[in-house]
């Protein structure tokens, strides 16, 4: 179970990106972030992933006080993240990355499903180098299937529909909806995807820094339709594909 208490973060010139927000995540789960651009999202899942250390407040994961551990740390108890913008590696294949995250060497057939999964033809892929020369979208999903093959208690995804094209988004809906039904760990994914949306346990609105909404998709969905409240949330949340 993950447990941010009266987490705020404030940044140099006094502006709050986060709020003194709570909030617990059971085990299992399949939450879906969504809310405004600028709203505080990415902020909050880096703080959680020990990129971004808060201002203020504690963060429990299994009853321990995570607070002060370092992204690494925090990765070796159980917590992945997926970057709404990958970063590339210099001198690493795309087979050292997955090996790298399922912690073992694993067959050819093995890291090349990982990668087939997220509508990559695999064998033209598994000894490419992470470089510049891999497009963003590619990238993207690369990063995705080492996420999945962490297989770890807490898997974090930003915006994993970002800069996907329409079909791989199909594909990469499956994959998600695969991941829900065979659920391991619990997942947070941010999405601004009426079909990522769907399949949440529950959806989690942040504006502002702020948690505005917590409930079930049936009862979060129709607020985010609601043109008052996406205008007091200062956007619309169902757009396309970015
Ligand atoms: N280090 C920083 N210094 C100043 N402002 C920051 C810093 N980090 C984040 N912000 C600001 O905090 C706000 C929240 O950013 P964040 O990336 O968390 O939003 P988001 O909800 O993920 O948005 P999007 O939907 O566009 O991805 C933005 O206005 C951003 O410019
Ligand atoms: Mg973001």
């Amino acid at each position: 179970m993950l447990e941010l208490k009266n987490i705020s973060y404030t940044v140099d010139d006094g502006k709050g990106i986060i709020k003194d927000l709570s909030l617990t995540i059971d085990d299992k789960k399949f939450i879906v972030i969504t809310g405004p651009n600028g709203g505080g999202k990415s902020t909050l899942a880096k703080i959680i992933a020990g990129i971004v250390k808060p201002t203020s407040g504690q963060i429990l994961f299994d009853g321990v006080d995570i607070t002060d551990k370092n992204i690494t740390e925090r990765a070796q108890m159980g917590i992945s993240f997926a970057f709404q913008q990958p970063v590339r590696f210099k001198g690493v294949t795309v087979r050292d990355l997955i090996n790298l995250a399922s912690g073992k060497s694993l067959t050819t057939a093995a890291a090349c499903e990982y990668l087939s999964e997220v509508g990559l033809c695999a064998k033209d892929y598994i000894n490419r180098e992470v470089n510049a020369s891999l497009s963003g979208g590619e990238l993207k999903r690369i990063e995705i299937a080492t996420v999945m093959a962490r297989k770890t208690k807490l898997s974090i995804f930003d915006e994993p529909e970002a800069g996907i094209d329409l079909w791989s988004f199909k594909n990469l809906i499956d994959v998600f909806e695969k991941m829900h039904d065979e659920i391991q760990g619990s997942i947070i994914i941010i999405s601004h995807q009426e079909r990522i949306l769907n399949i949440a346990d529950e959806i989690i609105v942040i504006a502002n820094g702020e948690l505005v909404n917590r409930g079930s998709r049936d009862e979060i969905f129709p607020t985010l339709l609601d043109d008052t409240a996406n205008a007091s949330a200062g956007c619309s949340v169902l757009r396309g594909v970015k």
